[in-house]
């Protein structure tokens, strides 16, 4: 481990084992209007103010937030038995990260009452798509909205951005990849069930090109939305926008399916 890192471990993981520390902190912040946070962090390892903390995590809850409505949803309309009971475990799983984020939340004395006002307005815009193809009972349209794009965009942030987090708090860094590994498993049956509908020709290809191109057009305006959210986790925007194209090229590959976007 890096010097730096070393140093900030010593520094700043303590806050993090104990949040009541940072708890502390956060409402000395908000009573004297000096952000302690920065002044103590001799590196930027961690969003510097409460309120950029706050808004990491919104994006992060609102996107549970998705998840959990949409794997409920798609439970509903899956095509058969298996889906179906799949769809219900991974929405179990979504409901134990929104809690893990809550907890977190909570622990660091910040309400997640107000996260709604942090998310970036084209986040929001994949729960719009996605419910509107829950509501004419879409299930191509809604699995690739979650499964493939918010998951693949959780699982973008979660690899390559936080690095300077995960190198800091051992608490953090496990956190991050029990959701992670959850994340992958989402994806994996998006992929798998497209795949099996291409190849059983079932699929509507003009349809889930539309569908992803739209969720790509609010993911890339939303990374472009929040380089100050991305900054505190180590991600510029252009980055991170190529590294999920790659990402999502990979994905649909994995379908069997290739669209220009
Ligand atoms: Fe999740
Ligand atoms: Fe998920």
């Amino acid at each position: 481990m890096a010097l730096k890192n070393r140093l900030a471990k010593l520094i700043i993981d303590p806050a993090f084992r104990k949040p009541a520390l940072l708890k502390f902190i956060f409402a000395l912040d908000d009573l004297t209007g000096i952000d302690l946070v920065r002044a103590l962090a001799p590196v930027k390892i961690m969003p510097a103010s409460a309120e950029l903390f706050q808004r990491c995590f919104a994006h992060f809850v609102a996107g549970e937030e998705i998840s959990l409505y949409c794997s409920m949803e798609l439970a509903k309309i899956a095509p058969d038995e298996a889906a179906r009971k799949y769809l219900l475990i991974q929405a179990d799983e979504e409901r134990a990260h929104l809690e893990h984020f809550r907890v977190k939340l909570a622990q660091f004395g910040l309400g997640d009452d107000k996260l709604s006002r942090f998310v970036s307005p084209n986040f929001n815009k994949f729960r719009t798509t996605i419910e509107h193809a829950i509501e004419r009972g879409d299930f191509l349209g809604a699995l690739i909205g979650n499964n493939l794009v918010v998951e693949g965009l959780a699982i973008c942030l979660l690899e390559y951005g936080c690095m300077d987090m995960r190198a800091n708090s051992d608490e953090i860094a496990k956190f991050m990849d029990f959701v992670l590994e959850d994340e992958r498993h989402h994806v994996r049956f998006g992929e798998r069930r497209l795949l099996r509908m291409v190849e059983r020709e079932e699929i509507d290809a003009a349809h889930a090109e539309d569908i992803f191109g739209e969720m790509w057009g609010h993911a890339s305006k939303a990374i472009a939305e929040i380089p100050d959210v991305l900054d505190a986790m180590g991600l510029k925007p252009g980055e991170l926008t190529e590294k999920a194209r790659g990402y999502y090229q990979g994905r649909l590959s994995n379908a069997g399916l290739s669209f220009a976007f």
